[in-house]
């Protein structure tokens, strides 16, 4: 595998890759088998199969985790080394960003919803740096997990408007075997808390088979998930939506299984964020 850590240096790397399909997964470290799948997917599709790590600054708000956000480079490094990654670009903020940079890639209709509302910096930041990882590693297929579903669906939205040639593949949320979706900030869970975790994907079950059952009234699911998740002390709710996937506006009484929903939620379990989701 080789590790790259400049611009210049990637430049040079992917100007000699002529004819070969090159599947890309943007992270920023902290890797778990969630991130694992993503590579495995790629490398099962494409030629030559790369990885960025990159713990992104401009998607952090003031008062958010940057400073504490788990980091183990010699850890992700053995780990896409095994899963046989080709290349991986690990750069510092100064190479992706220059204090002179005044363009950012902004989107203004999803991008306002859901996560948009508790965090309105973060796609602007999520957007600007996948933009620029797009233009310099220029992959044929980049790969991206269901489980940030507004930030998957936002990057599909920004390949078509800005006309990316990029295949965004979506790749299956990887979840522990209680239920509870793999993420970086779970580090931040003992082993207890962990397992009492379990409520978030438990309250996603039960929305699903309320809405299959006929269920139509969406304040009415989310009224029993919230109850669910707050058996469960220690956890605050930040929000819960049932939305359609093409908007990302809450579907209020007319939920159907024929319609293409997003039930999405974010909680605080003992200050830290978890967000899960489900697609039906
Ligand atoms: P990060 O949180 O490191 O996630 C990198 C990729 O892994 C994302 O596409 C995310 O959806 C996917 N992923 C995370 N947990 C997963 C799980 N349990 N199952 C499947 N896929 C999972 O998302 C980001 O980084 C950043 O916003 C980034 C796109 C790299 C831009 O900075």
């Amino acid at each position: 595998m080789i590790i790259i850590k400049t611009v210049h240096e990637l430049l040079k790397w992917r100007s000699l890759i002529t004819t070969k399909s090159i599947g890309f997964t943007p992270t920023m470290g902290a890797l778990h088998d969630g991130h694992l799948s993503l590579i495995q997917q790629s490398k099962k599709q494409c030629d030559i199969s790369c990885v960025s790590i990159f713990l992104n600054p401009l998607q952090f708000g003031e008062n958010e985790d940057l400073d504490s956000y788990p980091q183990n480079i010699n850890e992700d490094i053995k780990k896409i080394e095994q899963v046989g990654v080709d290349m991986a670009f690990i750069p510092t903020a100064d190479e992706i960003y220059n204090k002179q940079d005044s363009f950012m890639v902004t989107e203004n209709i999803l991008s306002t919803r859901l996560e948009g509302e508790s965090r309105p910096h973060f796609f602007n930041g999520v957007l600007t740096v996948v933009a620029k990882l797009f233009n310099l590693v220029q992959p044929h297929s980049a790969y991206f997990g269901m489980k940030d579903a507004q930030q998957l669906i936002l990057i599909q939205k920004m390949v078509q408007n800005m006309k990316y040639p990029i295949t965004i593949i979506p790749c299956e949320t990887i979840r522990e075997k209680n239920g509870l979706a793999m993420s970086s900030r779970n580090q931040y869970l003992n082993q207890t808390q962990r397992n009492n975790a379990k409520v978030i994907y438990s309250a996603l079950m039960y929305a699903k088979e309320l809405i299959i059952g006929g269920e139509k009234d969406s304040q009415k699911i989310k009224e029993g998930m919230k109850k669910i998740i707050l058996s469960m002390p220690g956890f605050k709710i930040d929000y819960i939506s049932i939305a359609d996937t093409n908007t990302l506006l809450e579907i209020e009484d007319n939920i159907s299984i024929n319609k293409e929903t997003l039930i999405s939620l974010a909680v605080f379990f003992n200050d830290v964020r978890l967000i899960d989701n489900i697609w039906i």
